[in-house]
């Protein structure tokens, strides 16, 4: 026993000491080129992290993962174990051995994942979740146009946060005249929406030629999905008596304390006022700064579950993989705000980067959350090419703040509304 291990020291000694021919050898190239031997089971090609070496193969939902085979290339000279094309059980994580004379000399980790990730199928951002009765409600940007151009707003619904379907037409057009937002002409961003005695209130941001910037809008409907009637004139216009770098991402608030109505919005600064009776103006002396956030940008959003106000926001550009969400709590929601810490960043190692604009819902009647937010496209995203996805919150049973939130490529399970919604 002890010779075994001596040995196997000693072997382990000679292969660190043993120069090779590593000299001339790219370390980071020796194994290359990861598929499986059945491509089509590949939802996105493998995510190779070179500094950790792993792989993991994400495969569509429903694909058996115990039975996968893994095709890689090697640089001449070299061998692996297990061989190029061996059927595997990917569903943990398997050791890929790179021998060079029989030595071990770099070990990688090969796994696979169901990747129900993005929620959302295609180019979307700034999500906003909500539950009305029995069905998941997303609103959020078309994303994929370049300076975030996109002038359509569309609605998403589901009954299991699973399988989404978007309303065949837009809801909103934001193209002056031509569209149905008389007094926009593009940027159709970051909507979010209230509902008040059977009326639904969508807000949203765009660009605003008559003032050369953008301001925030509001349309009126008689369901989650409109049809939608716009203002003809913007609402929050940045002159009012405080203003924020950009009058963009607005979040609507209902305080179940009090059930009054909020609007939470802006780029640079937060600023929050109670809506008016109307629901399509402010309560002008409400308006206030929201004191307390640490690197704030932009993205607010706020819920409540006890004891906390619970707001998420992002920091940073969006065009950074780096863009982060902080997360800040109250006992009122008038602050002031105690910083909490980063509740959602990237997982480079598992490509997921950028990760941002968070909205979160309670599935009525449990104490399960969900958190949606977007992250570049998988692959080769970036800050204009971005997808919707959605993760479980928890929030800690003894002090009651939200864990971080891990973005994962899997996604959620189904998860319907109890009781079909009754009595929620
Ligand atoms: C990993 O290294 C290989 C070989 O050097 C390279 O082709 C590939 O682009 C690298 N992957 C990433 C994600 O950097
Ligand atoms: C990986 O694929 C590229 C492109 O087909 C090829 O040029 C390269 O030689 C392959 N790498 C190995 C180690 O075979
Ligand atoms: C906006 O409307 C004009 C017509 O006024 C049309 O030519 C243009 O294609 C529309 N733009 C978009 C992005 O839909
Ligand atoms: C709610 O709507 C009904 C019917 O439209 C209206 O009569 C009532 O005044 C509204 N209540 C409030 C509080 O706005
Ligand atoms: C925004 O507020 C600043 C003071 O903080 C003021 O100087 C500026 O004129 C305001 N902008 C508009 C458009 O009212
Ligand atoms: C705030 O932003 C700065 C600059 O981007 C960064 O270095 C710092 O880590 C951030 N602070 C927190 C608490 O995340
Ligand atoms: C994002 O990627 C798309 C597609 O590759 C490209 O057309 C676009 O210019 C990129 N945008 C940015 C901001 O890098």
């Amino acid at each position: 026993m002890l010779r075994t291990l001596l040995t196997a020291f000693s072997l382990m000694l000679w292969t660190c000491l043993t120069p090779i021919t590593c000299a001339q050898i790219d370390i980071a190239g020796l194994v290359q080129n990861f598929t499986l031997s059945d491509p089509a089971l590949l939802k996105v090609p493998p995510i190779v992290d070179n500094e950790t070496q792993t792989v993991i193969f994400p495969v569509y939902p429903g694909t058996s993962l115990s039975a996968l085979a893994p095709v890689y290339s090697l640089t001449t000279g070299y061998t692996a174990s297990p061989h190029s094309g061996t059927t595997l059980d990917l569903s943990r994580p398997i050791d890929l051995c790179i021998l060079y004379d029989g030595t071990e000399y770099q070990t990688w980790t090969l796994s696979a994942v169901n990747m129900r990730s993005p929620a959302l199928p295609g180019l979307y951002a700034d999500p906003n979740i909500v539950v009305f009765g029995d069905t998941y409600y997303i609103y959020s940007t078309t994303d994929g146009f370049p300076g975030w151009g996109g002038n359509t707003l569309y609605v998403w619904s589901s009954r299991n946060l699973v399988d989404w379907t978007r309303t065949v037409d837009p809801v909103l057009t934001l193209n002056g005249t031509s569209g149905n937002v008389p007094w926009a002409d593009g940027n159709a961003w970051a909507p979010t929406i209230h509902k008040r005695n059977g009326t639904y209130f969508l807000y949203f941001s765009g660009n605003n030629p008559t003032y050369d910037r953008k301001t925030i809008g509001v349309a009126t409907g008689p369901s989650p999905t409109g049809p939608f009637t716009a203002q003809s004139t913007a609402m929050i216009l940045n002159n009012e008596a405080l203003n924020a770098s950009q009058a963009i991402d607005p979040a609507a608030f209902v305080d179940p304390m009090t059930g009054t109505y909020y609007l939470f919005w802006g780029n640079g600064k937060p600023l929050m006022a109670e809506l008016a009776d109307d629901m399509t103006s402010l309560k002008q002396d409400t308006l206030a700064n929201v004191v307390g956030l640490t690197n704030f940008t932009e993205a607010s959003f706020v819920v409540y579950r006890k004891p906390y106000y619970h707001y998420s926001f992002s920091n940073g550009n969006t065009n950074d993989a780096s863009y982060y969400a902080g997360y800040a709590t109250a006992t009122d929601v008038h602050g002031p705000w105690t910083y909490r810490g980063r509740v959602l960043e990237e997982r480079s190692a598992k490509d997921i980067l950028g990760t941002g604009s968070t909205s979160t819902v309670n599935v009525p009647g449990t104490d399960d959350w969900f958190m949606a937010y977007h992250r570049f496209q998988i692959p080769s995203g970036n800050g204009t090419d971005r997808e919707v996805c959605i993760d479980r919150i928890i929030f800690d049973q003894s002090d009651g703040l939200m864990w971080p939130v891990t973005p994962t490529l899997v996604g959620v399970a189904a998860e319907s509304v109890p009781d079909g919604g009754h009595g929620w």
